[in-house]
């Protein structure tokens, strides 16, 4: 180890994460927690993040993040600005900055935008003195982390960095169990025996909490190439089933008992079947481009057709809800009042990047429809989003509110709260005929028939009090 890497000695290795948004925020806290050994540090560019980070409103919702945060922040896990110095003193770093996808030149719509990433390794380079282990964890297109390794080996000092691709398969809401528990670890290594000692590191520390056996090692570009590949299944069966939810409205065919039948089927399993108005979240359409645009650049057309059309689905999906509403409330949408339950792309997070929300919103402005949102935790980032469009909208936190003379609801996030509203009182307060679209199909559509509504699940019969049904 080289004299000048700055080292605690109250530490058995010091550990760096750089980028602390949702992966980066949650897995270090989590590292740290089973890992009291290791100092853990976590470094932005953004210092009101950090700032964010080390107060008592972190910066970020997630279930059992606060708890852990505050348990252990100023022990063995530390937030901030400083890069450079969380650089010098590192052993082992994460890079876990964004990659959106690219909005401008070459791949624009597609590919992903390496910018941030670039930068990141050039600092690496630039203010490192001692060998350090790089781990990329973003989700990046395949052969990141070899430019990675070409842009941190090319200068004249003989520092030696080994770079592994270790991606994260968390989900937002259940990020801390995930990451307590995970289906498996997978961490990827060039297969030369720097590159495998490098691997061993990161298997030893993630030893610590992870069951050996769900532990797995592979090549580079294997482990890259299989984050891309589990969230465009993921996302392709939520295709798969808003597809037949389609044809299920068609034919008075119920989707859940069609969901229900396959999901008994071992080799197809029951999970991800929720027939919805769309997926959201920053992952799955910006990884789907990625996979998109790396198999155009191959020359594989009809591959990047298969997966494209998962997209296509999903903005198909979205269009129907919209057109569903407008042919239902008697073609047009003009001053009526439409009230979203929710608008987080999923329950449990205030996070709304690519929240099928954002579309439904932003349609229904078009057709000069004035709305309301509610949602409990994402109408910051709701403001955000909708800044940019003209047109009547509201937020109100509490949706009893939010309700109050609307001429419909439209479920877009399955939060538990909405399940237990009082509807009877809800129904009293809206103009009538009252319209109930449930985007997640999460409510008792026949009680709510019951009370009054008239009510628009997903890929189930409707249940309508007009005669021409
Ligand atoms: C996803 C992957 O699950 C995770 O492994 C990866 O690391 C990041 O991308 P996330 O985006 O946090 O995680 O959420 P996820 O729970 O996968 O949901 C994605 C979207 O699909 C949400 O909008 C959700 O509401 C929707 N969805 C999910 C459905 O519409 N139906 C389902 O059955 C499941």
């Amino acid at each position: 180890m080289n004299s000048e890497n700055v080292k605690d000695s109250n530490f058995e290795k010091n550990i760096l994460c750089i980028g602390g948004g949702y992966v980066g925020g949650s897995t270090m806290a989590v590292i740290a927690q089973k890992c009291p050994q290791y100092k853990v540090t976590v470094v932005d560019i953004n210092s009101d993040r950090i700032n964010q980070w080390n107060s008592d409103t972190l910066p970020v919702y997630e279930p059992g993040l606060d708890d852990i945060v505050q348990s252990i922040r100023g022990r063995n896990l530390f937030f901030s600005d400083d890069i450079d110095s969380g650089i010098k003193e590192a052993d082992i770093i994460f890079v876990s900055v964004n990659t959106p996808t690219k909005t401008f030149g070459a791949g624009a719509g597609m590919a992903a935008d390496l910018q941030y990433w670039e930068k990141t390794a050039r600092q690496i380079r630039d203010a490192s003195k001692s060998p350090k282990i790089i781990i990329d964890k973003g989700t990046l297109p395949v052969k990141t982390a070899l430019a990675m390794e070409r842009i941190l080996t090319a200068t004249n000092n003989d520092i030696h960095f080994d770079v592994l691709s270790n991606p994260e398969f968390l989900a937002e809401g259940t990020a801390i169990n995930d990451l307590t528990n995970p289906d498996r670890v997978l961490i990827g290594s060039r297969e030369t025996p720097s590159g495998i000692k490098a691997r061993e590191e990161l298997v030893a520390l993630y030893r610590n909490w992870v069951p050996e056996e769900r532990i797995i090692t592979s090549d580079i570009w294997s482990t890259e190439l299989s984050k891309l590949t589990a969230n465009a299944f993921l996302a392709q069966r939520i295709s798969s089933i808003n597809a037949m939810s389609a044809l299920c409205e068609k034919t008075d065919a119920n989707i859940n008992e069609i969901a229900h039948a396959i999901g008994m089927d071992n080799r197809i399993g029951s999970k991800f079947l929720n027939a919805s108005v769309g997926f959201g979240g920053s992952c799955f359409k910006k990884d789907i481009l990625n996979l998109v645009y790396l198999c155009r650049y191959y020359g594989l057309d009809d591959v990047a057709d298969y997966w494209e059309s998962v997209v296509r689905i999903n903005d198909y999906q979205k269009e129907r809800f919209i057109f569903n509403m407008l042919h239902t409330m008697f073609n047009t949408l003009v001053d009526k009042r439409i009230c979203l339950f929710g608008f987080a792309f999923k329950a449990n997070t205030g996070d709304t990047r690519e929240s099928p929300a954002i579309d439904i919103a932003k349609r229904l402005v078009e057709e000069r429809a004035e709305i309301i949102i509610t949602d409990p935790k994402a109408l910051e980032n709701a403001k955000i989003d909708l800044a940019d469009i003209e047109g009547k909208i509201h937020y109100i936190e509490d949706p009893y509110e939010a309700a109050k003379g609307c001429d419909a609801i439209a479920v877009m996030t399955e939060w538990e709260m909405y399940t237990t509203l009082d509807y009877e009182k809800i129904y009293q307060s809206m103009s009538k005929p009252a319209f109930i679209f449930d985007g997640r199909d999460l409510l008792d559509h026949k009680r709510l028939f019951e009370i009054g509504f008239n009510v628009y699940p997903i890929g189930k019969p409707r249940f309508s009090h007009f005669k021409d049904k």
